[in-house]
């Protein structure tokens, strides 16, 4: 099924004719700049410019520094996956959950998308205004093929403007469990790979602190999240691990690592999962076996849901 043109990419009509004549003129001055040596060749030096990562000057904004290197070093990785897949349908789909700003879908669309000539990358971000601005920058930049949907991940995996199968889900710091939310649509999409680079995680830490009492009693291990803040990073730390095993159980292979040094961020873990339709059943047993022992069963019922 293919849905992309119903989607209404952004409201037209609302610059007025010295507002593209003035845009027309600053991407004129951004293809006249020498491009910092930290930008790919090709890369538009416009979008950089509009995602305030350049400066009007073409020069490299330090604050945005380290997010260019977070998504350049993740687009890297995405790259790879994109030239190697097979479409599940005539063209290449892509979704990134959490989307923010959309710096990651954005970048993909201008290093990969646009030289490709065809395929879509669909942006869900909860915040409409962040979806209002980035459609209209796609608009500006003529990034046709970039649809943006103000809704959760969890919404955009039944909403009919996304198509039945999509190949490629990113979520990049996508808050929460919007990374689990994520997971689900991949698999509901039957997504051919997953990148993921997870937020802090609440829901795991809340169930741990709740049983906390029991799980004392029960075992020493559980002296690793006595204290709030080793609960929170346990909570995160066995919230990735699930993940994985999890993903391992409904047909994918998993990679971990890192994404880039500590000193770009804190929340650096990568998981990259690839389709192979081996569903290991061992993942499953220990994903079960590892909920028990923590008293998390409950969220075999929620988000890890296991498919035989
Ligand atoms: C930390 S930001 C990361 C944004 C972007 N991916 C980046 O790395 O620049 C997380 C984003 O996820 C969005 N978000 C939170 N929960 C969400 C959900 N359930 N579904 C979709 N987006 C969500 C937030 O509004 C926020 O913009």
């Amino acid at each position: 099924m293919k849905q992309t043109e119903k989607i209404p990419r952004m409201r037209t009509g609302q610059a007025s004719n010295a507002d593209k004549n003035a845009r027309g003129k600053d991407r004129q001055h951004a293809a006249k700049l020498t491009p910092p040596p930290e930008l790919r060749p090709g890369q538009s030096v416009a979008l950089l410019q509009e995602l305030h990562i350049l400066t009007r000057e073409g020069k490299l904004n330090q604050d945005s520094r380290r997010k260019l290197k977070q998504v350049d070093h993740l687009f890297q990785f995405i790259e790879k996956l994109l030239v190697d897949l097979k479409p599940h349908g005539d063209e290449l789909t892509l979704a990134d959950h959490g989307a923010g700003k959309s710096y990651l879908g954005f970048i993909i669309y201008d290093l990969h998308f646009k030289a490709r000539g065809s395929g879509s990358i669909y942006g869900i971000e909860t915040r409409s205004e962040l979806v209002e601005r980035s459609r209209q920058l796609a608009e500006r930049l003529s990034f046709d093929r970039m649809h943006f949907l103000a809704m959760s991940a969890a919404a955009s995996t039944n909403d009919t403007q996304i198509p039945e199968a999509i190949d490629v889900v990113t979520a990049l710091h996508a808050c929460d469990t919007a990374t689990d939310e994520a997971i689900a649509f991949g698999l509901a999409k039957r997504a051919q790979a997953m990148v993921l680079v997870p937020c802090c995680q609440a829901e795991v830490a809340a169930c741990l602190r709740q049983s906390k009492a029991l799980q004392f009693a029960r075992t020493p291990l559980a002296e690793l999240w006595r204290h709030p803040l080793h609960t929170r990073e346990m909570g995160s730390q066995l919230t990735n691990v699930l993940r994985c095993l999890y993903l391992e159980s409904q047909g994918y292979q998993v990679t971990v690592t890192e994404l880039v040094g500590w000193e770009h961020s804190m929340k650096n873990e990568l998981i990259i999962a690839r389709w192979t339709g081996h569903k290991k059943r061992a993942a499953a047993e220990r994903l079960r076996a590892l909920l028990a022992e923590f008293g998390l069963e409950e969220l075999l019922k929620t988000r890890f849901v296991l498919q035989p």
